[in-house]
């Protein structure tokens, strides 16, 4: 069963928490016990390869050993992912980490700092958090915490996950690690490209990965944004969190976007009136320059169907109203694009 699958059955069991962790475990064993089936797989030449399965390639072993140039390493592989003390590559790039972000509480809160990463960058299947305004940051985890922020896709596991994260969360911990994120301002790691044709690639569980070695090639982009990593290793292996990622996105879309954000386009609102002229955010509005344009579209797709509906998202709602997936995709790209300074 490949990792898809896997999630694809925790579509119904996401609130069972205990449940969710047992899966996470089949799937980091299983991934184990799936080498050893390829390994043990004919080499006959008939049997297909994993692209045609669609099927990631087997994760490291938990003890091999990583090492990146500048860093606090080496870790081994299950120090990277250990969800209640993840590897800080990077220790000196941040503030020190109150204890919710390196370490969470067991067992329902895992450390922020796991998929967030120390230094608040994120990933394009979760949120870029460093620099949000601290009374934003606290309002979205009141809204996990009260389910006024879902997911529009039931299928997406890491978001219900990040509500049982929320609601495991005290006062005083929502609050220091509001301070803390906030603190760090937020810088771009994601690079624009327009073009119609992109590398043939795999989805590893949260972001495409451009096949290498047989069933690699090109394809038609077509109408989406696919964001990957610059350097797969550094970012799906290692969770560098200073390796960034390339947004591939539609020709036309970027100068399509700017007309939206800047003008409205007849279509919506200008998004400098809250979000501040330069959008890197403004009083309790949060910035949406230089971030993942994925992590855009989903939000606003989100906020137009509903299942992101807190407290203050009523302000959004005149702006996302008219818009149709296609102008979200212009309007990320544009956004994901933009020069930032701090
Ligand atoms: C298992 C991975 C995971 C962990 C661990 C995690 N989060 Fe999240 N978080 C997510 C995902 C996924 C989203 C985005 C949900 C979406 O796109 O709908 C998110 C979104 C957020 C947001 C909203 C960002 C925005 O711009 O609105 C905040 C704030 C946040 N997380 C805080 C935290 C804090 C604090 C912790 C630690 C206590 C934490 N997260 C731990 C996965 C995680
Ligand atoms: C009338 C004020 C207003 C305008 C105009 C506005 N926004 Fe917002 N926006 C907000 C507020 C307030 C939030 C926070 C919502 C919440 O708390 O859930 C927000 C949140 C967002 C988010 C989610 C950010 C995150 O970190 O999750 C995105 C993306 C966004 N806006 C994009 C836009 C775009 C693009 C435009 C212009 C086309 C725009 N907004 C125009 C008020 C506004």
């Amino acid at each position: 069963m490949s990792v898809i699958e896997m999630f694809r059955l925790l579509r119904v069991s996401t609130t069972n928490f205990l449940q969710a962790i047992t899966f996470l475990l089949v799937i980091i064993l299983g991934q184990n016990v799936l080498a050893q089936n390829i390994s043990d797989a004919p080499d006959d030449g008939v049997t297909p390869a994993d692209w045609a399965y669609s099927v990631a390639p087997p994760s490291p072993d938990i003890n091999t050993v990583f090492d990146l140039p500048g860093s606090a390493g080496p870790f081994t592989y299950g120090q990277i992912r250990n969800a209640f003390a993840p590897a800080d590559w990077y220790p000196d790039d941040h503030p020190t980490m109150p204890d919710i972000v390196a370490n969470g509480r067991y067992p329902d809160v895992w450390a922020c700092a796991l998929c967030h990463y120390p230094n608040g960058k994120g990933r394009p299947e979760n949120a870029g958090i460093a620099g949000l305004p601290k009374d934003y940051f606290i309002q979205q985890i009141r809204d996990f915490q009260n389910n006024m922020r879902k997911s529009a896709q039931p299928r997406k596991f890491n978001t219900s996950l990040m509500v049982t994260i929320a609601q495991g969360m005290t006062d005083q911990q929502i609050e220091e690690a509001a301070e803390y994120y906030g603190s760090m301002p937020w810088t771009p790691w994601v690079r624009v490209v327009e073009t119609d044709e992109v590398p043939k690639s795999r989805f590893v569980v949260g972001m495409y990965v451009p096949i290498e070695g047989e069933g690699a090639g090109m394809e038609p982009l077509g109408m989406r944004i696919m964001e990957t990593p610059e350097d797969v290793e550094r970012a799906e292996i290692m969770r560098d969190p200073t390796a960034g990622f390339i947004a591939y996105a539609p020709i036309g879309s970027v100068a399509k976007g700017q007309e939206l954000v800047t003008n409205g386009g007849g279509k919506t609102i200008q998004c400098g009136v809250c979000h501040g002229a330069d959008l890197m955010g403004l009083g309790y509005v949060p910035g949406i320059a230089g971030r993942s344009p994925s992590y855009t579209v989903r939000q606003l797709y989100d906020i137009k169907m509903g299942s992101r509906r807190g407290t203050s998202t009523n302000l959004m709602q005149p702006v996302v109203t008219g818009l149709e997936v296609e102008d979200m995709i212009n309007i990320a790209a544009y956004l994901a694009s933009m020069d930032i300074e701090n």
